[in-house]
């Protein structure tokens, strides 16, 4: 078989156009960024830079505008001054064309979940396939919904069901299999352990931290669950007076003398997830040493 056998080439024309990954430092850029709702001003002159591959929590007081945040950085809330760049492109500044293309190279759950409910979770993880990739065979469309199911965590079997049928985690499972549809380059994810059992929610944790790992993903979450910063984040950015007024790792956060800061790692939910944390680092460095059985920890 020769390579030039007109037999054998694709015509390019007939794929679906693939972006080059994002190879920049900073995936997501904020500078300046200022939004209100008429006099109520949420954000002035908020500056954030993301690194790629980390997963960067975001915290703040209830209202503090961290939904906003995320809504303004997918393009669904237009802000009313400053600049946003996702993957090396403007989302301030982006005609609608330049935009679907950004739109298709990330994922998001919402806060609350926010599926189809008489759609199955399987057609659930299809709505932006068939919206991005129309021409993707539709046997071929199931089978790549069947499969970021199965990456969700979620068994086969929840791939029919309706979302009315599944417990909080497995909802949030099934929105998390759909923001992964597009095999997405960020992730952003509001809130996705607020309401889950403790169990529920460290499971959902690994899984994110997981996922980042293997897919190589940047992660953008809104949490307010203290395990979850202590446990998979690499830094946290904190929202308060209407910016960010700090991001780093943990230790660097507690290094600054800020009031709120300080309340929140150090009252006594941060210090309990502290211990909790040095608990669990201590118990795997055990494990390691002795080489026991450490099966327990791929569990659901
Ligand atoms: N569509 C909207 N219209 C008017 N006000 C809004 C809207 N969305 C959010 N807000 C207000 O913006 C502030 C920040 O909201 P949000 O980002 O949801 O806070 P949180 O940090 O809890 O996620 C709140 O005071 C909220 O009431
Ligand atoms: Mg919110």
């Amino acid at each position: 078989m020769s390579e030039h056998d007109p037999a054998n080439t694709v015509d390019e024309a007939d794929l679906p156009a693939v972006a080059e990954p994002f190879t920049g430092d900073n995936p997501i850029v904020i500078e300046g960024l200022k939004n209100s709702f008429g006099d109520h001003v949420i954000h002035e002159d908020l500056s954030l830079t993301v690194r790629r591959g980390e997963i960067i929590g975001v915290v703040g007081g209830s209202g503090t505008g961290k939904s906003v945040l995320m809504r303004s950085i997918i393009g669904l809330q237009i802000p009313d001054a400053g600049t946003i760049e996702v993957l090396g492109s403007s989302i301030t500044d982006a005609q609608d064309d330049d935009d679907i293309d950004i739109r298709s190279r990330w994922g998001v759950l919402f806060q609350g979940g926010a599926l189809f409910s008489t759609l199955t979770v399987a057609e659930n993880v299809e709505v932006p396939l068939l919206e991005f990739y129309p021409e993707i065979d539709p046997e071929l469309r199931h089978e790549i919904a069947r499969y970021k199911v199965m990456l969700s965590g979620l068994p086969e079997e929840a791939a029919s069901k309706y979302p009315a049928e599944l417990s909080g985690g497995m909802k949030k499972r099934a929105g998390l299999a759909r923001a992964l549809a597009l095999d997405p380059e960020v992730l952003f994810l509001d809130e996705p352990t607020a309401g889950l059992d403790p169990i529920g929610a460290a499971a959902f944790d690994r899984l994110t931290k997981e996922l980042q790992e293997t897919l190589g993903l940047t992660v953008f979450l809104i949490t307010h669950d203290l395990d979850t910063l202590y446990e998979i984040c690499d830094r946290v950015a904190v929202l308060a007076e209407k910016k960010v007024i700090a991001v780093g790792t943990i230790p660097e956060l507690l290094a600054l003398d800020h009031p709120w800061i300080q309340e929140y790692f150090n009252g006594p939910r941060g210090r309990a997830a502290q211990n909790s944390q040095e608990r669990g680092a201590q118990a795997r460095e055990q494990g390691h040493a002795d080489s026991v059985d450490n099966s327990g920890e791929q569990g659901a």
